[in-house]
């Protein structure tokens, strides 16, 4: 089957997460994909958090599959030549570098765009040029911090609060991967290539309109309705961290399922949709709440939120978390089982969506990743091993036309 990025071959000067995962997402999807990782060590994260000795990391692994790994030092003369072929030839190249990395490397815009016009040349930074911070290194949690997803997540009494999912490493990337594709499509119309800068700060904060929105209201109106703070709590002159309320105009909150006591695990989320409150009624077996007026609608039951969702925990008491969602999912309620790692990683849906799929890989056996969560009616992304450390250096090397004692050569003065 061919793909759609089949014949884009890419330069990923990526380490970490925030540019791998963009990188892997267009190797997906059939890009030619060329990670230049440094002799010897190549990305840091094949050495980070090692579950088996001497074999490449987890993080590595689950975030360059599909990639080719070619080391070379792009800081010694001979490796620059290697890395100025590789460019001329290329489509895209991505890194994620600290500031100012690719300049002093001496690969600026300007000589990127020299050495190759059609070039796309894509970067994620911590945040964005010209910004007052915008000589910071920056990683997922700091990001988190700078976009306004750490003041708006947790609960009111206690401190902000990062988020397990990567919205500053991974989300980032695929903003990344957005602006790489438009700007091949842009390049179909002009012949040119562009830069695209993303930045994490951006990226998490695109993710937190709601809490600009929410911003807006509180200057404006003083309160927010569908907060825990509403009616009866105080509000300041900045969005507060409202626990596990939903982000909508739909109060929800995490219940307590049969088993809680031992079970950490052991909740699902409960959204109170406006409209499926007969429903919700009827599910619970509570029909006179349907029509009595302290209940029948939102307004009216947001004072008394809590004590809805205590006669909900009531009612899940001698239920387990998929027992009740069970139940509540013929009645139209939106709500899910609060699932753990370990339960995803055996669900047998996700096995056969291609959303969790497991690897065989030279040294580790096999290992399991999360797939494209994006599916195609006429393509299935396949997901191969990660590289190993310069796998694909004399493979890479010969087809930019370089001879065996040449790399040889190269080898001998460790540039490659
Ligand atoms: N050959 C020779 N040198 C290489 C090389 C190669 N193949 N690949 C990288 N290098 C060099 C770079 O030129 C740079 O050298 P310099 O600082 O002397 O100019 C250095 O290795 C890498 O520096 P840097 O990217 O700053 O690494 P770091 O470990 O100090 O910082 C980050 C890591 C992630 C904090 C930083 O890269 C960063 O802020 N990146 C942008 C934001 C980002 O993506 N963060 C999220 C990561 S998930």
């Amino acid at each position: 089957m061919t793909k759609p990025l089949e014949g884009i071959k890419i330069i990923d000067f990526t380490h970490v997460q925030a540019g791998p995962a963009c990188t892997q997402l267009l190797a997906w999807f059939g890009a030619d994909v060329i990670k230049v990782e440094r002799p010897g060590s190549g990305d840091v994260t094949r050495n980070q958090l090692r579950d088996i000795p001497d074999a490449d990391a987890l993080y590595f692994t689950m975030l360059n599959s599909n990639k080719k790994s070619l080391t070379l030092d792009t800081k010694k003369p001979e490796g620059k030549e290697v890395l100025e072929k590789l460019i001329r030839e290329s489509d895209v190249l991505v890194e994620n570098f600290g500031p100012g990395a690719l300049d002093r490397m001496g690969f600026s815009w300007e000589r990127l765009n020299e050495l190759n016009p059609k070039m796309i040349v894509a970067s994620v930074k911590g945040f964005s040029d010209g910004h007052h911070y915008d000589d910071l290194k920056v990683y997922e949690n700091v990001a988190q911090c700078a976009g306004g997803a750490a003041s708006t997540t947790g609960f009111w009494d206690g401190p902000p609060t990062i988020s397990a999912a990567a919205l500053g490493d991974s989300n980032t990337g695929m903003h990344l991967a957005i602006g790489i594709l438009t700007a091949l499509l842009g390049r179909d119309k002009t012949g040119k290539g562009q830069k695209v800068a993303v930045s994490m700060q951006d990226s998490v904060l695109n993710l937190c309109r709601v809490k600009l929105r929410d911003q807006q209201r509180l200057e404006r109106v003083g309160y927010l309705e569908e907060y825990p703070q509403y009616p009866h709590g105080e509000f300041g002159d900045v969005v507060p961290r409202g626990g596990n309320a939903g982000g909508g105009g739909q109060p929800g909150w995490v219940l307590k399922c049969k088993g809680w006591e031992t079970d950490s695990n052991a909740y699902i989320y409960f959204t109170i949709q406006g409209h499926a409150w007969e429903p919700i009624c009827k599910a619970l077996g509570k029909p006179e709440w349907i029509d009595d007026p302290a209940y029948k609608t939102a307004e009216a039951r947001q004072p008394h939120i809590f004590e809805i969702f205590k006669t909900i925990e009531a009612w899940l008491a001698n239920k387990t978390k998929f027992e009740a969602v069970d139940i509540l999912r013929k009645f139209d309620i939106p709500c899910a089982p609060v699932l753990t790692m370990k339960e995803l990683a055996n669900d047998p849906s996700l096995r056969a969506s291609g959303t969790i799929v497991e690897v065989p890989h030279k040294k580790r056996g096999s290992y399991l990743t999360v797939g494209s969560p994006i599916k195609f009616s006429d393509m299935k992304p396949e997901v191969t091993a990660s590289p190993l450390l310069g796998e694909h250096t004399d493979e890479v090397l010969a087809g930019l036309g370089y001879s065996k004692q040449e790399i040889f050569n190269l080898r001998e003065v460790k540039a490659v």
